[in-house]
């Protein structure tokens, strides 16, 4: 079964085609990330807009790259939420519009559900019962995974999103937009311990999150700082560590209370390079298997909703008839597969 994905919830313009039988056959992404710089965000309207520029034209060089035609598609998968509502729909009418033209069943795939699979694309890929972390832009959660679609949280963020406090912590420093890989870059050249900041909430019991207190802490460090390039670097770097070092505390926590045996790590943060680093290490001193998409597959991309949603159609499930988009979903209410 050939199934094309479509990623449309927020700044990303991600579509892909995967083969139950054959895998990954192609993906192409079209980042926003210059159109949105100058407000220091991501402009939803404008958003909506150029997914609606860019999705056609990628769609078409996906089916080139992977040499199949359009009738040669089995199942369309799209991102229903959560995300962006304009932004959603571009990605649902067109996915929609394509399976009614073909007669090809689809399905509206979870976003955090697709980042949470993401590392099954990789090699030798890891399966349930599992922990998930999961630190996007929007979500900061853990999450038990006893089946593919059996979904507990464990814990999540009371405020900010981890890669949210990456982006307004970069954006204290006077990093430019986007700013969570900015500052993990400027951190590379940061000295370890100059600035050490507290490690939000690990000093109680639960799988809670709380990243706001923290971006404070750098503020009022900055503020008081001589404002210099090194030490730019040294706050960067100390804010990186307390953000890694608590993601990491509650992963053993996690891992701890549900007895797991394998982490999968999955979102835009799990790029970071210090936190890959940082859950290999915890793996090895607990002997526990902890597992990573590639680092273009953390971030918002076409090709976890196209192997999400293909998971979904090969197991029968389809998208109702009404063409309708959840701005917000619990995963908690999503179907087994
Ligand atoms: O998953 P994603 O692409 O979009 C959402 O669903 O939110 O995640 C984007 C987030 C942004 O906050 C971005 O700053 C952060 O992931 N991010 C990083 C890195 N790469 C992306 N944060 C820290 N270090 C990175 N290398
Ligand atoms: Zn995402």
């Amino acid at each position: 079964m050939n199934v094309l994905g479509i990623e449309t919830s927020c700044d990303e313009t991600g579509v892909a085609l995967y083969s139950t039988e054959r895998g990954l056959l192609a993906h192409a992404l079209y980042s926003q990330v210059r159109l949105h710089a100058e407000y220091g965000g991501v402009v939803p309207e404008l958003a909506s807009r150029d997914h609606v520029r860019k999705l056609l034209p990628l769609i078409e060089r996906c089916l080139i790259d992977a040499g199949l035609r359009i009738d040669q598609l089995n199942g369309i998968a799209y991102t229903a939420g959560p995300g962006l509502v304009g932004a959603l729909l571009v990605g649902a009418a067109t996915a929609r519009a394509i399976a009614w033209s073909l007669g090809v069943p689809a399905i509206g795939v979870h976003h955090m559900e697709g980042h949470l699979l993401a590392p099954l694309l990789e090699p030798d890929p890891p399966a349930p019962p599992f922990v998930a972390l999961l630190v996007s832009g929007g979500h900061t959660q853990l999450v038990e995974v006893a089946q593919i679609g059996v979904y507990r949280l464990l814990g999540e963020t009371l405020d900010d999103a981890a890669g949210e406090a990456f982006d307004k912590t970069a954006k204290m420093l006077g990093l430019p937009y986007p700013g969570g890989p900015e500052l993990a870059r400027l951190a590379e050249s940061g000295q370890p311990g100059r600035f050490s900041f507290s490690r939000p909430m690990t000093d109680r019991p639960g799988l809670e999150f709380s990243f706001s207190g923290l971006k404070t802490q750098v503020l009022l460090a900055w503020q008081k700082s001589d404002q210099s390039e090194q030490t730019r670097a040294d706050i960067a770097r100390g804010f990186e560590d307390a953000a890694v070092e608590t993601l990491a505390i509650k992963c053993e926590r996690a891992m701890k209370a549900t007895g797991a045996g394998t982490l999968v790590v999955a979102g835009g943060v799990g790029a970071n390079r210090r936190l890959r680093a940082r859950l290999a290490e915890l793996a090895q001193v607990r002997q526990l298997r902890v597992s990573f998409p590639r680092p273009e597959f953390c971030t918002d991309n076409g090709a976890m909703i196209a192997f999400a949603g293909a998971l979904r159609l090969a197991a029968g499930q389809r998208a109702e008839d009404a063409l309708t988009v959840r701005p917000r979903w619990d995963m908690a209410a999503l179907a087994a597969v």
